[in-house]
Parts: C-alpha cells; sequence; structure tokens
C-alpha cells in the first residue's frame, strides 16, 4: 500500500485493483463496488481524521448509537464521464445541502462543505477508471453519516462516522413499473422524517413495499398519512404526472416527501419547454378520473437511481389500471432524454448543473 496527502486526506491506495473482476457490459444495482472508500471521524466537537482507504470491512462496538437508536441517514448521486474522459457531477451540492438539512432532523453533525466536496471529488480521481461509460449506466455514490459513539442512553451522539463509497450501476428498474396506491400503511407523516433520508425511513418502507411485491407490483405509492387520500411519493422516486399537456406533482411543504434533485431538475426543463408546473396535492382520484377521460398523458417516477421510471399501471380500489403505453409517452421521455444528455456533458447545460471533477 501507498500512503499520500491530498486536500487534509490521508490516502492509502489498494495494493490491486479489483475492476478486472468485474464486467462492465452486464452491471447489476448495487453488487459491486469500487476499489476506495472516503472515511472521515466526528469527534470532540471537530471533524478531521479524513482518509481515503481501500473499500472494505470497518470496526464496530456493539453498543454504537446508530445501530439502537437508528442515527443514521445516507446520500445518492451519480458521476458520469463526458466524451473527453473528464468526470462529471449532477448537482452535487444539492445532495450536500440535503444531507445537512436530514442531519438537523436526526440530531447529528453537520459535515462542512469541504470536508463532502474534497473527499468526494478525491475519491473519485483515483477510482476514475470505475466509471462506467455504457449507456444507462453511471457510478453511483453513496455518502452517509452515522453514529459512532459507544453509548446506550437515548441522547443525540457526540461522535459519528461520514463514509462515501461508490459503485458502477447499470439500471434500477429494467423494465416500466407496476405500482400499487398504498391506503394503508403510512410512510410518513406531518411532523416526522419524511423530508430527510433517514435510514428508518427505508426500513418502515421494507415490509409493505414486500406485501406489494408478493402481489406482483415493483413499487407502492405513498399516500398521506391522515386520510390516504393524497399521493406522495413512489418508492424511492417522486412521482409526476402529466395531466391535459401539465405537469403535475405533489407539493413538498407538508415536509413528508424527499425533496429530490430530480424532480427540482425535472420541473425546472418542462418550465424551459414552456410547460405549465403545478406543485399541489394531487388525489388518487384526481389522476384516475383523469385517466378513465383519456386526460392523463404520462406518469412516471424520477430520482437518482432510477432515472426516470415509466409508471405502467397504477392498482387501487381493487383495480389495476393500465397507463397509456409507453412508446407514447412524449413527456417522460423528452424529460429523460434532456437530463440524460445534460448529466453527460452532451446537452446545454443553461443553469449550471454540472460540475466537473
Ligand atoms: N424519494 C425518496 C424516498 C428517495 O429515496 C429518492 C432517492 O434519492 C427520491 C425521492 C429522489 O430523490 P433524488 O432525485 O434526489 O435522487
Ligand atoms: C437514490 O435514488 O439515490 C436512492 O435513494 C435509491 C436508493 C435507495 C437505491
Amino acid at each position: 500500500m501507498t500512503t499520500d496527502v491530498i486536500s487534509n486526506i490521508s490516502i492509502t491506495k489498494a495494493d490491486k485493483s479489483r475492476i478486472s473482476e468485474v464486467d462492465f457490459t452486464d452491471i447489476k444495482f448495487g453488487k459491486v463496488f469500487s476499489d476506495h472508500m472516503f472515511v472521515a471521524d466526528y469527534k470532540n466537537g471537530e471533524w478531521g481524521n479524513l482518509q481515503i482507504l481501500p473499500y472494505g470491512k470497518i470496526e464496530f462496538a456493539p453498543s454504537m448509537v446508530a445501530l439502537h437508536y437508528g442515527q443514521a441517514l445516507f446520500e445518492g448521486m451519480k458521476a458520469y464521464k463526458n466524451d473527453a474522459g473528464e468526470i462529471l457531477l449532477f448537482r452535487p451540492e444539492e445532495n450536500w445541502k440535503r444531507m445537512n438539512r436530514s442531519a438537523e432532523r436526526l440530531c447529528m453533525a453537520e459535515v462542512p462543505h469541504d470536508v463532502f466536496m474534497n473527499g468526494l471529488t478525491e475519491l473519485l480521481r483515483i477510482d476514475n477508471n470505475w466509471i462506467p461509460t455504457t449507456e444507462g449506466s453511471a457510478l453511483y455514490i453513496r455518502p452517509f453519516l452515522f453514529a459512532s459513539e459507544e453509548f446506550l442512553g437515548v441522547k443525540p451522539a457526540t461522535e459519528y462516522k461520514f463514509i462515501i463509497f461508490t459503485a458502477p450501476v447499470g439500471a434500477y428498474y429494467s423494465e416500466p413499473v407496476k405500482v400499487k396506491v398504498e391506503r394503508h400503511f403510512t410512510r410518513a407523516a406531518e411532523g416526522g422524517v419524511g423530508y430527510a433520508k433517514a435510514a428508518g425511513n427505508y426500513a418502515a418502507a421494507l415490509y409493505p413495499a414486500m406485501k406489494a411485491q408478493q402481489d406482483g407490483f415493483h413499487q407502492l405509492v405513498w399516500t398521506d398519512a391522515k386520510e390516504h387520500k393524497y399521493i406522495e411519493e413512489a418508492g424511492t422516486m417522486n412521482i409526476m404526472f402529466v395531466i391535459d399537456g401539465v405537469l403535475i406533482t405533489p407539493s413538498l411543504e407538508k415536509k413528508t416527501t424527499l425533496a429530490g434533485i430530480t424532480r427540482d431538475s425535472v420541473l425546472t426543463i418542462a418550465k424551459d419547454l414552456g410547460m405549465e408546473v403545478q406543485e399541489r396535492p394531487v388525489s388518487v382520484d384526481e389522476v384516475i378520473l383523469a385517466h378513465e377521460r383519456g386526460q392523463l398523458q404520462d406518469a412516471f417516477g424520477c430520482g437518482t437511481a432510477a432515472n426516470i421510471a415509466y409508471i405502467k399501471s397504477i392498482y387501487c380500489n381493487g383495480k389495476e389500471y393500465d397507463l397509456i403505453p409507453v412508446k407514447d409517452r412524449e413527456y417522460s421521455t423528452r424529460f429523460a432524454y434532456t437530463l440524460d444528455d445534460i448529466k453527460r456533458g452532451k446537452g446545454k447545460d443553461t443553469h449550471g448543473w454540472v460540475y466537473k471533477v
């Protein structure tokens, strides 16, 4: 191993890269991890011990707070390469900001901008040959933060670990998704942590999602906790509909939905294209009625992992509604291509979203 220091980060490289073991023509989501990881520690009120290490196991104590009281959160982003081979990130500072909004809600230490950005960029430089360039693929980046203190009482921890590792990935969904509207279980309630990317939110969603999968659905559409009448989001994606040429998506003001960076980008692209955009409560009944009247022109989920995922059918009120064929989805297709082109440095980046490493 060789050790170096850049931007206060001590760098220890792996003796041998594992990249030759990877079949880049058939990358599954989340099964393969790149050679290195970035690690930082928070202790005595400050961040330090910044390191890049070979990706691998870390030690922890059984009393580590994160395992007991769930002070754990994560982010998700992707890196791409342009035709010149430069590394591109898409709006990475939005992930940093959202991570710290999540940290605030979970009473965790916030990660400073330079720790996040320097750790991320140095890691990508070192593992840059892990960024796949085949269509639909990217290097998924997983920054995460957890309470590493050894302690048993319930109180905010005083020690944290921030880690970033990466994984070359292909498509998250291999086909258009069949969704079920969930009207019994709840993902998030007003006053809760729905807007945070808290690890516990994902654990709480597993059981209802598993039940839906057993019934043949890919994903759930969450509805509001009070009445189960209004749509919130779909699994790990925000959700959008086009009704009579208007792009409609659930608003964020109740803080029960994750403020997706893809969501914000699609809304901006739609406005740039001259489309009317509405962020407001969207009821299940409204969507089904629009479908029955032939006014529902598109329905899709959007998120970092999934990109734009066409919604093929919606199950609710004991009935499965087959939506318009995917080949006729001019809106979501256009958003998908526009966004992908910007991310890969092919489209015009009019909003300064692309960050060159
Ligand atoms: N909603 C949830 C619950 C998610 O996990 C994600 C994925 O990060 C999103 C929405 C979409 O957010 P983004 O577009 O920032 O990836
Ligand atoms: C993302 O899109 O980054 C997500 O959070 C999805 C992930 C849970 C696989």
